[in-house]
């Protein structure tokens, strides 16, 4: 039997699969479930200052290979948001706080509060695709993606993840400027902005007329941002993005991927898509040969020029 363990800046995983942001994470109950069936680690809901409703519906579009959703970044904010994370805390697996903000003080703040919660490490949400005044508004130039993991990183102790929007000419230089801003780790990819309208009405699907892209439609660019960050930065790269078999998993990990994050195959599968996606790396690895997952860390990358 290989061994899927794997560390993390010090977050000793069991298996290199984290739940994404935004799915099943907005109470401890569901991130427990999650847990249970087997994700090495959990990134908890983008959490904000103050409580939101977010958007008005629809919130999500489903589409052939994609899912497009325009939530709004809803959640009961950080103070309340505290005790869920008490509650998932009783879990086994390394949890991380996902946060979003204004500017770099406001994340900084959040990023606090989320160590002070008990996390044991925090994910700067630098790339939601339409938030007004968040996400990869803030998130999109190195300037500002340097300043706020500068920020955070004076104002916490416990490692801290950039999670970078593609929806940019150069995700690489995001990726730089995390690291240049003293960031512990890098996370590929958040969703690529995107519309469905209706031709019968005439008009946008989603209330927010913007929505996030993810799903199995986007993986061969979330693959190829990992591979190109790979490149560039010596920091962990986390891979996200259309993850839902373990070869698909594996494809993550050989262009560099030291963990993947896993979000909307759930929708389709239920969260017992991580212990499906676990038992097929192993069973890949078994039959060529591979006994960690180190062996197989950005592979693709050999003899290539
Ligand atoms: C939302 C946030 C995201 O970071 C994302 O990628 C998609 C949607 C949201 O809350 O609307």
């Amino acid at each position: 039997m290989t061994n899927l363990a794997v560390d993390i800046c010090g977050l000793r995983m069991k298996n290199p699969t984290m739940l994404a942001s935004g799915v099943l994470d907005e109470t401890g109950k569901s991130m427990l479930v999650v847990a249970k069936a087997g994700a090495g680690a959990i990134v908890t809901k983008s959490i904000g200052k103050e409580p939101r409703v977010g958007h008005s519906g629809p919130t999500i579009v489903e589409l052939p290979q994609a899912l497009l959703n325009a939530m709004g970044l809803p959640n009961p904010g950080i103070e309340a948001y505290a005790a869920e994370i008490a509650e998932a805390k009783t879990a086994e697996v390394p949890i991380i706080g996902s946060v979003f903000g204004g500017s770099e003080q406001e994340i900084a703040e959040l990023a606090k509060n989320m160590q002070e919660a008990g996390v044991e490490a925090v994910e700067l949400n630098l790339s939601c695709p339409h938030a007004k005044g968040y996400g990869a508004e803030i998130g999109s130039t190195p300037e500002m993606v340097e300043t706020i993991c500068r920020a955070v990183k004076e104002t916490v102790t416990i490692p801290v993840f950039a999670k970078l929007t593609p929806n940019t000419s150069s995700i690489v230089s995001l990726a730089k400027a995390a690291e240049k801003g003293g960031a512990d780790a890098v996370v590929a990819i958040n969703t690529l902005k995107g519309m469905v309208i209706s031709p019968e009405a005439k008009m946008p699907v989603l209330g927010n007329r913007y929505g996030g892209l993810s799903g199995p439609a986007i993986r061969p660019i979330g693959v190829r941002c990992v591979y190109e960050i790979y490149e560039a930065v010596s920091i962990p790269v986390i891979g996200v993005g259309g993850i839902s078999t373990g070869r698909e998993a594996v494809e993550y990990l050989m262009a560099g991927a030291k963990a993947v994050q896993i979000g909307t195959a759930i929708w389709k599968e239920g969260p017992e898509v991580f212990g499906k996606i676990c038992r097929e790396i192993q069973d890949f690895m078994d039959e060529f040969g591979y006994t960690k997952l180190s062996e197989m860390t950005g592979v693709a990358h050999h003899g290539r020029t």
